[in-house]
Formats: C-alpha cells, sequence, structure tokens
C-alpha cells in the first residue's frame, strides 16, 4: 500500500457543507457477504478506502469479478477457485476475518490467514472460532492459518462471552447456508450489523430478531444476487460533527442519521454544544465555553470507541478537566503522546484518560498509529498554530474517504503526499 505524509495548515476558517460516505463497517461485512451468493450483487454507497480495496482484492484472489468504481461495486462470486486469504491481505487488513464465516459456509473449506498485530490492542477472534466450532466445523490454528472445514454447517445455539461486533456479523453470515436453525445470544447491535441482516435478508436469508441481541437465523442452501444501499458512515459523521465543534459555526454534516450517534450527540449537549438536526443534515453552534464531561466507552447504543480519539481532541479545548475510559480495547491512546506533542495536556492512568484543558495546540511533527488516532491528529492540527506534518497517514485513508478533499472543500489547508 502506497503511504502518505499529510501536511495541515491549522487555523483556517472553516465554512460549507461536507457529505458523509458510506460506512466502511458495513460494506466490508457486506462485501464478505457476497460468497455467500450465487449470482452478481450490486453494493452501492461504497466508501472509495483502502480497508475495502483490500477486501474487494481478497474476493477478487477467491475467485470473485467484477469491479469497484464511483462507490459502487458489482461483484460475482459464482465461482469459488482459490478458498485461501494470504497474509498479504490479513497484515493489511484484520477484517479479512470476516471472510472465514462465509466462505466455510459456501465452500466447505476456507484457510485464512491469521490478523496480525493491532496497534490498538489485543484483538481476539476467540468467539468466532468457538461458534463455528459449534456449528460442527473442525478448526486447526497452524502456521499463522486458520484452516475450517465442514461438509456442511449445522445450526447451534451460542452465546457469545463477551459482545463482539465482527463476530456477531461472521456467526451471522455463516447460519445462513447452515442446516437447520441458529441462535446467537449476546450479539452486538451495532447500526452496521443491521444494514448485513438487512442485505442479507435481501439476498434471500431468513433472520429474526434483527436490531437485538438474540439473532435467529434458519439456514438457505443458497443466498441469491441482490443490489443493496450501504448506510451512512456513523464514525464518519460523528468526526466531522467533532470537526464542527472545534471549527466554529458554519459547518453541515449531511448524509446523517443522527440517531446513529445519538451518544456524541448526548455528551455534546452536556458541554454545551446546541446542536440543530434537520433531515440528514446536523449542525453545530457553540455558544461560548465548553463544560468538562466524563465518557465511557462501550458497545452501541454507548459511545463508540471508535470516536474515543477524535473526542480527546475536543476535550482538549474545554475549560476543565475531563476523563475518558476506553472500556472495548487495551491500548488505544496511542494518540495522546502525539497530541501532547502538539501542547495537549492529557495524563494516561490504565484505562481513563484524563484531559485538562483548554491547551493551545501548536502544530508538529507526528505519526498517525492506526485510523482512529490519524483522524484525532487532524482535527488537532485543524485548530493548531503553524503547520503540522502527519507521517503513516495511509493510515487516514483506510477507513476516511477523501478526508483531505472534503475538508479542503470547506476551507482547510491540507496536502498529500505520496513518500
Ligand atoms: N473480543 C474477544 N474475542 C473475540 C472477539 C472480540 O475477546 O473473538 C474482544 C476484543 O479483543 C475487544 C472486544 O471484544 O476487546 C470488542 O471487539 P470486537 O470484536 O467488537 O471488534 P471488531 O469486531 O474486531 C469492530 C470494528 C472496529 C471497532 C470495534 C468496536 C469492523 C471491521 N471493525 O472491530 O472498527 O472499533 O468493532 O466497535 O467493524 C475502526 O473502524 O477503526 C475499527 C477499529
Amino acid at each position: 500500500m502506497d503511504n502518505y505524509k499529510i501536511r495541515i495548515a491549522g487555523r483556517k476558517r472553516l465554512s460549507g457543507t461536507i457529505i458523509v460516505s458510506g460506512a466502511k463497517n458495513a460494506s466490508l461485512p457486506e462485501l464478505a457477504a457476497t460468497i455467500l451468493a450465487d449470482s452478481e450483487v450490486l453494493l452501492k454507497g461504497v466508501p472509495n478506502v483502502e480497508d475495502v480495496n483490500t477486501m474487494f482484492n481478497a474476493l477478487e484472489r477467491i475467485g470473485a469479478t467484477g469491479n469497484f468504481d464511483h462507490n459502487k461495486v458489482n461483484i460475482n462470486l459464482s465461482n469459488i477457485k482459490e478458498p485461501v486469504v494470504s497474509e498479504t491481505i490479513s497484515k493489511t487488513s484484520r477484517s479479512s476475518i470476516l471472510i472465514l464465516g462465509p466462505l466455510l459456509a459456501r465452500n466447505g473449506y476456507a484457510r485464512v490467514s491469521l490478523p496480525g498485530g493491532c496497534a490498538i490492542g489485543d484483538r481476539k477472534i476467540d468467539f468466532h472460532l468457538e461458534g463455528l466450532k459449534r456449528m460442527g466445523a473442525e478448526i486447526n490454528v497452524e502456521d499463522g492459518y486458520i484452516s475450517a472445514r465442514s461438509k456442511r454447517l449445522k445450526g447451534a445455539d451460542y452465546t457469545f462471552p463477551g459482545v463482539s461486533v465482527t463476530g456477531t456479523e461472521n456467526l451471522i453470515m455463516a447460519s445462513t447456508l447452515a442446516d437447520g436453525e441458529t441462535i446467537l445470544r449476546n450479539c452486538a447491535v451495532e447500526p452496521e450489523i443491521t444494514d448485513l441482516i438487512t442485505f442479507l435478508e435481501s439476498m434471500g436469508a431468513d433472520i429474526t430478531g434483527q436490531g437485538t441481541d438474540t439473532i435467529r437465523i434458519s439456514g438457505k442452501d443458497i443466498l441469491s444476487g441482490t443490489s443493496h444501499t450501504v448506510i451512512p458512515d456513523r464514525i464518519e459523521m460523528g468526526t466531522y460533527v467533532i470537526a464542527a465543534c472545534l471549527r466554529g459555526d458554519n459547518i453541515v454534516v449531511k448524509n446523517c442519521i443522527p440517531e446513529y450517534i445519538g451518544s456524541l450527540l448526548k455528551i455534546l449537549e452536556l458541554m454545551g454544544v446546541e446542536i440543530t438536526i434537520i433531515k440528514d443534515e446536523i449542525s453545530i453552534k457553540v455558544p461560548g465555553r465548553l463544560k468538562p464531561v466524563e465518557v465511557n466507552t462501550d458497545p452501541y447504543p454507548g459511545f463508540p470507541t471508535d470516536l474515543q480519539a477524535q473526542l480527546t481532541t475536543l476535550l482538549t479545548q474545554v475549560d476543565g478537566v475531563s476523563h475518558i475510559r476506553e472500556n472495548i480495547f487495551n491500548n488505544r491512546f496511542k494518540h495522546v503522546i502525539e497530541l501532547n506533542k502538539m501542547g495537549a495536556n492529557i495524563a494516561i492512568n490504565g484505562n481513563i484518560a484524563e484531559i485538562k484543558g483548554i491547551s493551545g495546540l501548536k502544530g508538529a511533527y507526528l505519526n498517525a498509529t492506526d485510523l482512529r488516532a490519524s483522524a484525532s491528529l487532524v482535527l488537532g492540527a485543524l485548530i493548531a498554530e503553524g503547520e503540522t506534518y502527519i507521517d503513516n497517514a495511509y493510515q487516514l485513508f483506510r477507513g476516511y474517504e477523501d478526508m483531505p478533499g472534503k475538508l479542503n472543500k470547506i476551507g482547510a489547508d491540507i496536502s498529500a503526499m505520496k513518500v
């Protein structure tokens, strides 16, 4: 993957409309789910981001034909040629694990490289593997690969020991082609899972319990092609709403489903932000000094871990001491070192970040350690005095469609250089 360095000149006046793209974390499982269909699928509103490109390439290697252009994916996986996800793919994006369930269910055999280390902490996949075993799969983990085999998966009753987004998605997908009924309990209820279920139903799957933590799936022999539009990306939505809080009153964030970021909007209101919602548009007014808050990250509908870093940047501009407790991942504070280089005053104690404001941020040379960390650094750079340079900026392009272009359109000064 190409790498980039980003330069941002801070403190520009921003004003205008930012349009939110389709959700990366809905597109990824939905692309993986096309393995379950015996004919062509059309997915619309797919964001042009690196993680999606990686998933598309992985499916091409398995045997997919089609193309990904202008946010549309045409894909046909009627022929599985090589049921393998290589190390090169899994190293680039952990979401390749989403291929395991559908590929095993469709093909009776799947070999998927173990997802590699991760910058945000331990990201285990034991629930994925245990659930598939309960459905009758024989699973071996050897030489960095998961090999899974089962002539036909059997319906099972599985309770997730903890809430997992991709775990829930993997087992739902696998169950759609299993023999009999599967009941999955203690499922994650993120909007991306609900969208995946809507998509699977349009392919012919029989699923009940959408939006609840107990999902029942009656297996079919095969699913068929369909057309589906991906929901808007709630993390991109939240990131730009936070940008609006940082940079003034004239930014409108459009193509939103505001309830998806209800937890963020509630926190912003507690801080004193005035929020106006008209249809799919969110606009922000910051009437005066913002108040500190206490925030916990939690599974949906709680405050998302994927907005923790961006909220941290905003809290550096709040008068007083705020705390964020990270409850999902055990090492997701790498942005803090970088924000402190800009002049922030943030201390980490276990899984709690203590943010003391108000800090006047200054441009600096920074390193993007992961996707959401890189977004928090861009937000910091927008309000910093002087220029900021961010290395390893490919991290940003893994999950944000054209963030420099979208922000430049409303007045920012950001350039990305290939390195
Ligand atoms: N966990 C286990 N065992 C498992 C699965 C998860 O112990 O088998 C633990 C993890 O170690 C973690 C917690 O459960 O502590 C939650 O992990 P989860 O499985 O929910 O995360 P994920 O499915 O790997 C998805 C998103 C992440 C997002 C998390 C939490 C996708 C492709 N990824 O990851 O998105 O942070 O849910 O909401 O949907 C991002 O977009 O930047 C991103 C990291």
